[in-house]
C-alpha cells in the first residue's frame, strides 16, 4: 500500500516543532507500523535527509518504550495494542496517518515522536517498591496465603508496561492510571502492606511534583491502555490516599 504520513518534526526540547508531510510506497500490510516507520527513516538515510526519531526496544508489546501518538490516539486505531504490535494491515491504501509524540506537560519532546518519559521512574522512586528482604532467606512462595482475588487482582495490575499512553490519553495529561497500577500492585499483597501508607502518599506526591494533571474521571486513561489496566486501579488509589491522608501522624 501507498501511503500519506504527517509526521511532527521537532529538532530539540526547546524548537517549535511543525507537522511535516513524506509518502511512503509499498508498504507491505504485513509489517508492524515501527517497521513502516523503519522503511520511511531509511529513504530519508538515503537521501541524506535526518531520519526520524521515535522510542522502541523489545517490539513484543511488553517493554512499554513504543509511544506514538497516531491519528489522535496513543498506540493507534487498535484497542489493547501497543504502537510495536499494530499492524499495517490495520490501515488502508492511501490512508493518510497523522503521527504525533506523546503529548504532557510532564513529557517533554526530546526529539520528534520521542518524549523523556522519567518522570514515571521518579514517581517508582518515591515509593514503587518494598522494603521486606526478598534474597537470601526467602520464604517459600505459598508460605503466606493470599486470596485468589487478591492474587489476580495484583497480578493484573502488574502487567502495566509503564508506556505513558494513559497520559497522553487524558486530556489532563493525569498518570493516575499509571501510579494506581503501581500502587495496587504492591498493596494488594502482604508484602506490599508494610508501607502501604507511606508508598501511596509519596507516589501521589511525586506525581503532582512532576506535572501531571488532575484526574476527573474521564476514563480515556483506561480505554487507551494497550494491557487493560482497569479503573478500578484509581478507585483503590483514591481509598488507599484518604486512608493514609486521615490517620498519617505527621
Ligand atoms: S496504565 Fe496502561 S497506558 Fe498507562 S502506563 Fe501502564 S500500560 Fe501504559
Ligand atoms: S517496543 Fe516494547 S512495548 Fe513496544
Amino acid at each position: 500500500m501507498d501511503l500519506k504520513l504527517k509526521i511532527w518534526r521537532q529538532a530539540n526540547t526547546n524548537s517549535k516543532g511543525s507537522l511535516k508531510d513524506y509518502q511512503v510506497k509499498n508498504v507491505s500490510a504485513d509489517s508492524s507500523f515501527l517497521e513502516m516507520m523503519d522503511q520511511l527513516n531509511e529513504e530519508l538515510i538515503d537521501k541524506g535527509d535526518d531520519p526520524v526519531a521515535f522510542d522502541h526496544d523489545c517490539r513484543e508489546g511488553i517493554c512499554g518504550m513504543c509511544s506514538m501518538h497516531i491519528n489522535g490516539e496513543p498506540h493507534g486505531p487498535e484497542s489493547g495494542t501497543t504502537t510495536c504490535q499494530l499492524h499495517m494491515r490495520k490501515f488502508k491504501d492511501g490512508d493518510t496517518i497523522y503521527v504525533e509524540p506523546f503529548r504532557a506537560k510532564a513529557f517533554p519532546v526530546l526529539k520528534d515522536l520521542a518524549v523523556d518519559r522519567a518522570a514515571l521512574d521518579r514517581v517508582i522512586q518515591a515509593g514503587g517498591f518494598v522494603s521486606v528482604n526478598t534474597s537470601g532467606n526467602t520464604l517459600d512462595a505459598n508460605a503466606i496465603p493470599v486470596p485468589k482475588a487478591d492474587a489476580d487482582a495484583a497480578f493484573n495490575a502488574a502487567t502495566c508496561i509503564g508506556c505513558g499512553g494513559c497520559v497522553a490519553a487524558c486530556p489532563n495529561a493525569s498518570a493516575m492510571l499509571f501510579v494506581s497500577a503501581k500502587v495496587s500492585q504492591l498493596s494488594l499483597l502482604p508484602q506490599g502492606k508494610v508501607e502501604a501508607k507511606e508508598r501511596v502518599t509519596n507516589m501521589v506526591n511525586q506525581m503532582d511534583l512532576e506535572g501531571f494533571g488532575n484526574c476527573s474521571n474521564v476514563g480515556a486513561c483506561a480505554e487507551e491502555c494497550p494491557v487493560g489496566i482497569s479503573l478500578e486501579n484509581i478507585a483503590r488509589l483514591n481509598r488507599e490516599y484518604l486512608s493514609a491522608s486521615l490517620t498519617s501522624s505527621k
